[in-house]
């Protein structure tokens, strides 16, 4: 990926974050783009990029077989949203990990957004169980049928996302 298009990237995150979180997701972003196995996606309006979305692999430990990701972060530039650019974003990316035969996706983010596409709260693990003191903010999205129910126990995300304040919802409210 070029510089630009990596600087781009971070903006948006920066922005659509906004002042309080703004600068840790960039800097999220930053470390997850320098991973070999994270997948971004884009979506472009004005000849910009106007939303971006990470995904990361996600492990089961005891079920190394099933492939699962882990989706963070995503947002859209302020002036975009609003506008179906988050919309395009979930569908585009969706389609494509559902092509290269992705199991399940996981997301631990805003209750009323990801539901829109497919994902419903999950009672599997998150890496920090203790932290997730708002269990409706953990989704699961199938998308090979019968891939979720069997996994059970420890998870593990990427060293960039095993970060305890990553997976602490109690500052959500
Ligand atoms: C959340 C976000 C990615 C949505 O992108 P967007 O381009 O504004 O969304 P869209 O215009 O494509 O709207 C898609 C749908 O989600 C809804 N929606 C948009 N923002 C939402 C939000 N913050 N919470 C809940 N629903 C939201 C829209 O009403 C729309 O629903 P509809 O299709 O049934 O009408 C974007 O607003 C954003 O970057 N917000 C700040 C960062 C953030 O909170 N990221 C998610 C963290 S988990």
């Amino acid at each position: 990926m070029k510089q630009n298009e990596i600087d781009a990237i971070l903006n948006v995150h920066r922005l659509a974050f906004g002042p309080e979180e703004g600068e840790e997701t960039a800097q999220l972003a930053k470390d997850l783009l320098g991973h070999p196995d994270v997948l971004s996606f884009s979506v472009e309006r004005d000849g910009q990029i106007a939303g971006n979305v990470l995904f990361m692999p996600f492990e089961f430990v005891d079920h190394p077989g099933v492939a699962c990701q882990l989706l963070a972060p995503c947002g859209v530039l302020p002036e975009y949203q609003g506008q179906g650019v988050g919309r395009e974003l979930m569908q585009t990316s969706i389609a494509h990990l559902t092509a290269i035969g992705t199991d399940a996706v996981f997301v631990l983010g805003v209750p009323t957004f990801y539901p829109r596409y497919g994902f419903a709260p999950t009672d599997k693990q998150t890496p920090y169980p203790d932290l997730l003191t708002l269990p409706q903010s953990w989704m699961a999205l199938e998308l090979v049928t019968g891939t979720v129910a069997p996994l059970s126990g420890k998870t593990l995300a990427i060293p960039q996302f095993m970060q305890p304040q990553f997976w602490d919802t109690s500052m959500y409210g």
